[in-house]
Order: C-alpha cells, then sequence, then structure tokens
C-alpha cells in the first residue's frame, strides 16, 4: 500500500526549483512528487522531470482558466500538495479553494516587496537593483487569489552590495532558493495535516 504524502509542482520554466525538488524526495519516504504540471510545452523543466521519471501534464490557459481538467487530474491522483516552483499563472480560486493552505510558492524577494502581477524572475532583481537595496532574499508563502499576497511560511534574506549586478542578486537569490525549498516543503508536509 502507497502511504506517501503526494506533491505535484507546477512549473514554467528551466525548472531549477524543481530539479531540487525532486531530488530531495527522490527516495524520501513518505512524500512523493508525483507529477509535474506545466503552461509551457517546451520548459526545460519537462525534460528535468522526464530524467526523475515523474509524469508530466502540459495544460493550456482554456483548460486551466475554464475547465476541471487540472483539478480533477489532482483529485484522481490523490495530491495533497501543489508546489509552485517558478509557475507563472495566476491560480484560479477554484484551486485555491480545493486546496485550502495546500498550496505554496517561491517568490525571490522579501515579499511585501517586489511581489504583484508583473514581478517575476529577472524582474524582481532589477526592481531590487533598482531601489539601490543592500538585502534581498526568498518568500516562501501559501497562494491565495491575490499574486503574492499569501501568508508567509518562511523567509531567508541574503546581503547585497553596491556593486551587484540584477544578475549577482539572482544568484545569491537563487542559491537561497535551492537550499531551502525543498527542506521547507517537507517541513511543511510531514508536521500540516
Ligand atoms: C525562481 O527564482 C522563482 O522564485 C521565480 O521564478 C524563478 C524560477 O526559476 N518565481 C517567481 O518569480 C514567481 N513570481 P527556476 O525555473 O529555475 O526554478
Amino acid at each position: 500500500m502507497d502511504l506517501k504524502k503526494k506533491i505535484a509542482v507546477f512549473a514554467s520554466g528551466t525548472g531549477t526549483n524543481a530539479e531540487r525538488i525532486f531530488e530531495h524526495f527522490k527516495e524520501h519516504p513518505q512524500i512523493e512528487v508525483a507529477l509535474l504540471f506545466s503552461n509551457n510545452a517546451s520548459a526545460g523543466v519537462l525534460n528535468i522531470a522526464k530524467h526523475y521519471k515523474i509524469p508530466t501534464v502540459v495544460f493550456n490557459r482554456s483548460e486551466f482558466y475554464d475547465s476541471n481538467a487540472i483539478l480533477n487530474r489532482l483529485v484522481r491522483e490523490e495530491i495533497e500538495w501543489i508546489v509552485l516552483a517558478g509557475f507563472m499563472w495566476l491560480v484560479p480560486e477554484s484551486l485555491v479553494n480545493a486546496f485550502p493552505n495546500k498550496i505554496i510558492n517561491i517568490h525571490p524577494a522579501l515579499l511585501p516587496k517586489f511581489g504583484g502581477k508583473g514581478m517575476y524572475g529577472m524582474h524582481v532583481h532589477e526592481a531590487v537593483k533598482a531601489a539601490n537595496e543592500t538585502i534581498s532574499g526568498i518568500s516562501i508563502h501559501f497562494v491565495n487569489q491575490q499574486y503574492d499576497e499569501g501568508s508567509i511560511i518562511a523567509q531567508y534574506s541574503c546581503q547585497i552590495e553596491h556593486s551587484d549586478s540584477a544578475a549577482e542578486i539572482a544568484k545569491k537569490v537563487q542559491r537561497l532558493e535551492h537550499e531551502n525549498y525543498p527542506k521547507v516543503i517537507e517541513e511543511l508536509v510531514l508536521n500540516q495535516v
């Protein structure tokens, strides 16, 4: 009997965070990454999932927003947690309501600063640089109906030097993401009913 708790990862792009998550849970006794969902048929993350033998589902806008296809699949596969790892679409209300406090996201800045619509990937680091911030970091938070506004689960910060380019800030932040996201997911999944 398979008693592992099942996670689905949603990702839109390269998938370096997804990769760390797949690796972390590869032989985990209690948690399994059961599915990878992507809205982007050419996303690098699909090849990474294949490498880890994780089944993938590619969907389009109307399947996501105007049908129950994704929700039905999640229920059918007994998914308990949804982990967004570089997923760039707003999660529809029907999914948020079906998974209350069971959808988590990672954002590459210290929310509530530098969040909201249009704030993703390099845009975030460019804004941090333009604002002359001396620290940045990551925010792991529950997902609600607004971009980047759900309650915060954990934050980690790093020092920004005045001479750091946006790309250098991105690198520092990415290091924090890779180090911390899988561990935070593990802790949540194991400790929340
Ligand atoms: C990550 O830095 C993640 O925090 C960010 O996209 C990147 C995806 O990289 N997410 C957002 O900006 C969400 N608003 P990855 O594909 O290499 O994991």
